[in-house]
């Protein structure tokens, strides 16, 4: 890796320290519109169990906990330092109990079978140490016929090519790629 590759991965990838910090409210500032986006392809309801994945500032679950009321929102990221500016951003939603913020890692979710309705990831499958893993404990926790959404801007890196594909082999079905002018989305049910 070079120094700014890893620089880059302190930042956006797996935040931590002052760096992390910054790249929080970077993040922050500048993926509200497309976050927007790939939660409205979710078509979220009221009573929705919604698990967002690598939620860095908590955008997303902010956004989230205003569609959702009788459900739950649950998050987990593997930076103590975006679990820090998520849980500051989403203060009252948490204490009234409707989200739940956790350090951990996608690849060994900490959930049970069929806890959710819906799930979701921004810019965050890129940088999973093992993204099929993390697609197959996503399968998991996700009850069947429930839906997630993979958002990904061109910051991330990411291509489109063999996703779908991906997305199906670790269980899913009926994999699709919705684009827009700058990213694109894997919508799945599974
Ligand atoms: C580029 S940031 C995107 C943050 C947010 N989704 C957004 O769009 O602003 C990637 C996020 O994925 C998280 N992440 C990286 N690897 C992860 C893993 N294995 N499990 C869960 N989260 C992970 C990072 O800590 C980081 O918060």
């Amino acid at each position: 890796m070079t120094i700014a590759d890893s620089l880059l991965m302190q930042m956006f990838g797996r935040p931590k320290g002052l760096l992390g910090r910054l790249g929080g409210f970077i993040l922050a500032r500048t993926k509200r519109d497309f976050t927007r986006w790939a939660i409205d392809l979710l078509e979220v309801q009221p009573d929705d169990r919604v698990l967002e994945v690598g939620f860095g500032p908590g955008v997303g679950i902010e956004m989230l906990a205003t569609m959702v009321s009788t459900g739950r929102i649950a998050g987990v990221d593997y930076s103590q330092e975006m679990v820090e500016q998520a849980s500051a951003r989403n203060a009252k939603a948490i204490e009234t109990g409707l989200v739940q913020l956790q350090y951990g890692s996608v690849e060994a979710l900490p959930f049970a079978d069929d806890t959710f309705d819906k799930a979701l990831a921004i810019n965050s499958l890129q940088v999973w140490s093992n993204a099929m893993a993390g697609l197959r404990e996503m399968q998991r926790v996700i009850e069947v016929g429930g839906q997630i959404a993979l958002g990904f801007t061109p910051q991330s890196g990411q291509t489109s090519a063999g996703l779908t594909e991906m997305v199906t082999a670790a269980g899913f079905r009926d994999a699709r790629l919705v684009e827009r002018e700058r990213g694109f989305c894997v919508l799945a049910i599974a």
